[in-house]
This record gives structure tokens, C-alpha cells and sequence, in this order.
């Protein structure tokens, strides 16, 4: 893998980050959104997925979302157990599509002050608030896509909790459960690793180190568990390609 300087540190070469013209240091770095990060979507999910793509642009939602996405079959096998794919598909893609309707500043504090994946009090306010604010959203989306079969109103009501409860797992379904992992997948994917080490200004081996003890803890499902396990492997093997 190749590396190259953004800022006064190395990222892999492959990944293009932005920093806004008004953001205060690194902390509203984002990666662009591009179509390459389509093919990560199902096609059968694709479509639903274009209808939210407007509002998935705040905060790399996007790009997130897109990659998030393409650990679903490998969740859902490695869980065992029932889920409803469809449930968990529509309930990812717009776990976070909340934080669109949030000021600037919201998504300031929600991004601010934590090195590894623990949320400090600055950040709890607009992390609350971008979960009530994606289920109105949602709801809408939900209703006015047309669902081929239609969408059973249970279906729907779990999707709009597994917006709901995405920070807040232990109060979800299982469904909402493997939500919740695979958005905080997202955390230890190559993308999200590099474009942290910059925004939170810590050194690599730092954030691994971080990450991996955070990562016990982190999960709802095993099945996220062992998807995190295999990540941070390749992000131990980056990180010494990067010294
Ligand atoms: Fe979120
Ligand atoms: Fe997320």
C-alpha cells in the first residue's frame, strides 16, 4: 500500500479527504462522496438507497452508510440467528440521515473531543438529537417509496426503531441490534480508520490501540464482534505498512 502526506501525517493514497473552508481544525474532514461507493449497495436496495442519498451528505453519512452496507450479508450469516435482512438493510441506510437536519455546530460537538469510541458529554446532545430528528425523516421516506412487496407495518415500525435506538442498542430488537453493529463497523473499515487518525489528531498506533480495546465492549452481536476482530487485523498490517 502506498501513502501520502495530508497535513503532517501519512493516510494511504487512496483516500481523498476535504477539509471544509470553515472548519475549525480537522474536525468537519470529510471523504467525498463518489459513485464508486454504489457498488457496496445491494441491488435490490439500490433504489431506496438513491432515494435517501440527498440527505446521507452531512458528515460522510454517505460514504459511511455505502460501506456499512456491504458487511450486511457477512453480519446477518455470521449471526445465526433470525433476522429480517430487509429490516436491517432499510433500517442502516437510514440510521443516520438525521444528522441532516442538524445546525453546523451540532455536527461540531457531535464529532468533538473523543480519540476512541467513547462519547464524551459535548457529544450527546446532537447524537440524541440527529437519532429523533432520522426517525421523522424516515418515516416519511418509508411511506412514500414504493415497496415491492408493500412494506408490513410492523417492518416499518422496526426500521423507524432501529434509527431510534441505533446509539442506544440494548433498547432495540435484534434487527436493530445488527443495525447498530454494522454502523459502528464503520469505525474500523480503512476509510473511516484513516479519515480519524486525522480528524482526532491521534497517531495510528494510537487509534488501533484505542479501537481495539474499545472494541470489546463495543458490540451487540458476536457476529459485529468478529467483523471488528478481522478489520482491525488488516489495520494492524496498514498501520505498520505506514511506519
Ligand atoms: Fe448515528
Ligand atoms: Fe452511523
Amino acid at each position: 500500500m502506498q501513502f501520502k502526506k495530508f497535513q503532517d501525517k501519512l493516510i494511504p493514497n487512496d483516500i481523498e479527504l476535504l477539509v471544509p473552508d470553515n472548519s475549525p481544525s480537522n474536525i468537519l474532514i470529510y471523504i467525498p462522496w463518489h459513485e464508486k461507493y454504489l457498488e457496496y449497495v445491494q441491488p435490490e436496495f439500490k433504489d431506496f438507497f438513491l432515494k435517501a442519498l440527498p440527505k446521507l451528505h452531512a458528515r460522510t453519512t454517505d460514504v459511511h452508510t455505502a460501506i456499512s452496507l456491504s458487511y450486511l450479508d457477512k453480519i446477518i450469516d455470521l449471526h445465526q440467528d433470525k433476522a429480517n435482512r430487509q429490516v436491517v438493510a432499510l433500517g442502516l441506510i437510514l440510521h443516520d440521515i438525521g444528522w441532516a437536519s442538524l445546525s453546523e455546530q451540532e455536527i461540531i460537538d457531535s464529532l468533538s473531543d473523543y480519540k476512541g469510541l467513547v462519547l464524551s458529554e459535548t457529544t450527546k446532545g446532537p447524537k440524541e438529537r440527529h437519532a429523533i430528528e432520522g426517525v421523522k425523516v424516515s418515516g416519511k421516506l418509508l411511506n412514500d417509496f414504493d415497496f415491492e412487496p408493500p412494506l408490513s407495518a410492523e417492518d416499518k415500525q422496526e426500521i423507524l426503531d432501529a434509527v431510534k435506538y441505533h446509539d442506544e442498542p440494548e433498547q432495540g430488537t435484534v434487527n436493530a441490534q445488527l443495525v447498530a453493529d454494522l454502523d459502528r463497523l464503520w469505525s474500523f473499515t480503512h476509510e473511516n480508520f484513516w479519515q480519524d487518525t486525522i480528524r482526532k489528531d491521534v497517531t495510528p498506533e494510537q487509534y488501533l490501540a484505542n479501537l481495539t480495546k474499545d472494541s470489546e465492549t463495543y458490540f451487540s452481536t458476536k457476529a459485529g464482534l468478529i467483523i471488528a476482530k478481522e478489520l482491525l487485523q488488516d489495520r494492524a498490517k496498514e498501520v505498520e505498512q505506514s511506519k
